[in-house]
């Protein structure tokens, strides 16, 4: 009602609504990425509604009991109790919001296809619902083309018309979770509009939350920008991982190495070597890239080369460990193996693609007997296989054969793993200001 008394055009009346704050948004899926987003919404005056099917997140949010590591948990409590925030698993509550932000997961096939199955049901629920005067944006990361070849002909069966009934926008999430130093909020956000209008009310939109937004001519640069940043740092990690094996052969520390070269003030940048990638992007985004390209004809060799030596990574450490278990006599079928850290990187708790998992099952194959300790992940379950972590004592560090850092959390005692264990080995570098290191450190 208020839409049709209201003066000016929809995009007008929906960029006032949002520079007002009295816009109703819906964030579909309230995930790592979702979460902190509704969040953030909320906390400068928006009403905003997460769906997600997943009952336990809903209840969770529900409650005021934060999951996501960067998402303050007082904040989300007082977000929740005021009423400015709630979560369903009812779609049919998002279908009243003024704009939908989707974040569901964009995972591969077994064959390392796309999958963009969770993009298609919700935008299906949405296409069932559209009404004039609303915004979509999809952050989820993806190919180029998804928003206007898949998300755009679903919305259309509405009868609506785009750039004029309804916006569409693709505007990527670059969260990186955490570094407390860029949130969502100071991260510049990058938004294409399958028109000018998508893109003028998708800019408004965002510019009520983040400090820079910058408009690109569509969705399709703006889905390439996101899926190019992560490609970037594969591409990086793999060449760095790949100096480390080389460095591995001819005896040099690829650390000092690195140490010596980041002295340069220009021209280089910092990439560190590790077990391998994880997390739920740098695996997985760089192959929407290729499985797109090869429709034209085109074979993305740098992603495919350092997706070979990325994955790659587990199985070298797996070697080192047996290279070091073998300097003392031992093989690792029977050794009692501690690992450090299965997150898959520092100061997080999520263990997705982690390589830390993979290098466990390597181990575990070749007969080792393996504990693990992380302070940010009590326990995981990864192909049926329910795992714990054990308190990180003393008792637990001299019983272990060795101990392997996987994941380099800020928090983890490391003068005392290396006092107390009997070999280390160290794929992150994480023992650097341990005093008197020594040989018992085997270094990446
Ligand atoms: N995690 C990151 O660091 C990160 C960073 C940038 C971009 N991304 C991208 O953001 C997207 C979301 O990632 P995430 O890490 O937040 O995933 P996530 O798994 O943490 O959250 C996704 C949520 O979507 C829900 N969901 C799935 N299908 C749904 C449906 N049909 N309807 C409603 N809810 C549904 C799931 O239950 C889950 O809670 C992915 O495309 C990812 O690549 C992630």
């Amino acid at each position: 009602m208020e839409l049709l008394e209201a003066p000016g055009s929809l995009r007008e009346q929906l960029k006032r609504k949002f520079a007002r704050r009295n816009a109703l948004i819906g964030v579909a899926g309230v995930g790592y990425v979702g979460l902190p987003l509704a969040v953030e919404k909320a906390k400068v005056g928006f009403d905003v509604i997460g769906y997600d099917r997943n009952s336990v997140r809903v209840d969770q949010v529900n409650q005021g009991l934060n999951y996501i590591r960067d998402v303050d948990d007082a904040e989300l409590t007082r977000l929740v109790e005021s009423g400015k925030l709630q979560a369903t698993t009812d779609f049919s509550t998002l279908s009243r919001c003024d704009a939908i932000v989707i974040c569901v997961p964009t995972p591969l096939t077994a064959n390392l296809d796309p999958d963009i199955s969770y993009i298609k049901a919700v935008g299906e629920q949405i296409a069932a619902q559209l009404r004039p005067g609303q915004l979509i944006c999809l952050e989820s990361t993806t190919y180029p083309g998804t928003t206007e070849e898949v998300l755009l002909p679903l919305l259309q069966r509405s009868g609506l018309k785009v750039g004029e009934d309804f916006f569409l926008c693709f505007s990527p999430e670059r969260v990186d979770p955490g570094n407390a130093r860029y949130t969502t909020k100071n991260t510049n956000k990058v938004v294409g509009g399958v028109t000018a209008a998508c893109r003028d009310v998708g800019s408004c939109f965002y510019q009520q939350t983040i400090l820079e937004v910058l408009e690109v001519s569509s969705p399709k640069v703006a889905e390439m920008c996101k899926v190019f940043e992560n490609t970037f740092r594969s591409v990086n990690i793999a060449l760095v991982n790949e100096m480390a094996l080389l460095c591995d052969r001819l005896g040099i520390s690829i650390w000092e190495v690195l140490d010596a070269a980041a002295t340069k003030p220009f021209g280089i940048m910092r990439f560190d070597p590790g077990p391998g990638v994880g997390g739920h992007c740098i695996p997985l985004d760089p192959f929407y890239l290729s499985w797109k390209a090869r429709e034209y004809d085109f074979h993305t060799r740098f992603i495919e080369l350092a997706g070979e030596i990325n994955i790659g990574m587990p199985y070298f450490v797996r070697e080192k460990v047996a290279r070091a278990l073998n300097a003392r006599g031992r093989s690792i079928n029977g050794a009692n193996i501690l690992v450090l850290g299965v997150a898959y990187k520092k100061d997080i708790e999520d263990w997705r693609e982690s390589p830390a998992v993979k290098v466990m099952e390597l181990l575990l194959k070749d007969g080792a007997k393996i504990d693990y300790h992380d302070p940010y992940v009590p326990k995981f379950v990864e192909r049926d296989v329910q795992w714990h972590s054990i308190p990180l004592s003393r008792e637990c560090l001299e019983r272990a054969d060795l101990v392997a850092i996987l994941t380099d959390h800020s928090n983890v005692d490391y003068e005392k793993v290396v006092q107390y264990a009997k070999v280390v080995i160290d794929t992150r570098n994480a023992t650097r200001n341990v005093r008197n290191r020594g040989s018992k450190v085997v270094l990446l």
